[in-house]
């Protein structure tokens, strides 16, 4: 048995000074002075649960100059992330038995958990019982965004749903027409509207992607008033920028839905304070800088961000702008609870994924230290004080690229 030990680990919602003891891929006990084989130090750290990122695209197979699954494990253990989940908008789409075979077998070069969502298409939607059996969760895209998987027939819609329910799987839904993506008055809220009223109908449990305004958020909360199975997610970028940051930085900022407004974003912080947003997910979108480079028309949407989201908001807790409590909630325990996953929560029987932070640490982030292949970040120049300096895949330690415990403080 290994013992992590001398950390302040969080658990029951609050930081306990406790041993963890991991045998093979889970937690076996939580105590005070645990015996076991081989003891890590962990003076001086906090241990929260691995971060489970439920919106990433990890790219690979004909897009693997933008990133890999090897690049894209790198670069989450580098933020804390254990567990994603990847969409399907790959180049080929994720659409079929034999392509979700495939990528599974290619996720293994990542050295974390993955999950992967299935793509429901025109080409698919009558079969999606067969697919169900291969996939975590199905994508359906409402608007035009990197992958061309839109589907725009209405009568299309209603049977999706309907077929979806049957799988009892999650549907998660890029709910976003097309339209001028500067445009912040967009159809963002009607189109969220209109597939909460399609999950009441049909009983979908349904998951919203990158929500970013106000009146969307208010929308999907009146909508949970009801016995709605459904959830929602926002992003890290609609927490740190606005319309007028892409006004300044073009194509770097440009990605789907648009960056709102700053009432918007600091809406989105105080709904996260107060507990209103079920979960933060990365929308890790990598894009090279060569393709970021062409101009704001021309260049693709997304921006990166698996490896710096725990980071800023590890920060955003040491300014006291958010508790601990809820950064686990809406990075861990929230993601894990709604995709039905044995993690998200520091307790016995659980998969041993863990993170070990630094909390004093403070690090600029750079271009050169990206991990991911995309090789920049819209957060260069940040100075973040909190960082991963060990994790744990179902007990396998996965060093991010800093220091290991007991290394020293500063980088
Ligand atoms: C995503 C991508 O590049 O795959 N881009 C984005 O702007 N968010 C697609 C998506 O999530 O809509
Ligand atoms: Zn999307
Ligand atoms: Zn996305």
């Amino acid at each position: 048995m290994t013992i992590l030990t001398n950390a302040e680990v969080f658990v029951d919602g609050e930081l306990r000074k406790l041993d963890i003891a991991l045998e093979e891929d889970k937690i076996r006990a939580l105590g005070r002075d645990l015996e076991g084989d081989e003891h890590i130090d962990c003076s001086g750290k906090l241990i929260l649960p691995g971060v489970i990122d439920v919106h990433v695209h990890a790219r690979d197979l004909k897009q693997s100059h933008k990133e890999d699954w090897e690049s894209l494990g790198r670069a989450a253990s580098a933020g804390g992330v254990t567990t994603v989940f990847a969409m399907p908008n790959t180049d080929p789409p994720l659409e079929t038995v034999e392509r979700v075979r495939d990528y599974r077998r290619r996720a293994q070069a990542a050295t974390i958990n993955t999950k992967i969502y299935g793509a429901i298409t025109e080409a698919n939607y009558k079969d999606l019982d067969k697919l169900a059996l291969h996939v975590d969760a199905f994508k359906l895209y409402l608007g035009e965004t990197t992958g061309h998987l839109i589907v725009s027939d209405k009568k299309l819609h209603r049977e999706i749903f309907k077929s979806v329910t049957h799988t009892e799987k999650i549907l998660t839904v890029h709910a976003q027409r097309g339209g001028d993506p500067t445009d912040v008055t967009r159809h963002e809220t009607d189109d969220i509207r209109y597939v909460l009223d399609l999950a009441a109908a049909y009983e979908t449990k349904l998951h919203i992607a990158h929500v970013t305004t106000q009146r969307a958020v208010e929308a999907i909360l009146e909508a949970k008033k009801s016995k709605l199975d459904v959830s929602f997610e926002t992003c890290p970028h609609y927490l740190y920028f606005t319309a007028k940051d892409r006004e300044s930085r073009g194509a770097w900022l440009k990605m789907n839905p648009p960056l709102a407004t700053e009432e918007d974003r600091e809406f989105l912080w105080w709904a996260l304070a107060e507990g209103l947003i079920d979960i933060v997910a990365t929308d890790h979108a990598p894009h090279t800088i060569e393709e970021k480079s062409v101009g704001y028309e021309k260049a693709p949407a997304g921006v990166p961000g698996v490896e710096f989201t725990l980071p800023l908001l590890f920060d955003a807790v040491s300014a006291d702008k958010l508790s601990l409590k809820r950064l686990v909630e809406v990075c861990c325990t929230h993601p894990a609870r709604r995709f039905g996953l044995p993690k998200g929560e520091i307790v016995v029987g659980h998969d041993a994924d863990l993170v070990v932070i630094d909390p004093e640490r403070e690090k600029t982030i750079t271009r050169e230290a990206v991990q991911s292949k995309c090789g920049w970040s819209p957060y260069e120049g940040l100075t973040l004080r909190g960082w991963p300096v060990l994790v744990l895949v179902r007990g396998i330690r996965r060093n991010p690229p800093c220091a290991a415990p007991g290394d020293g403080r500063r980088s």
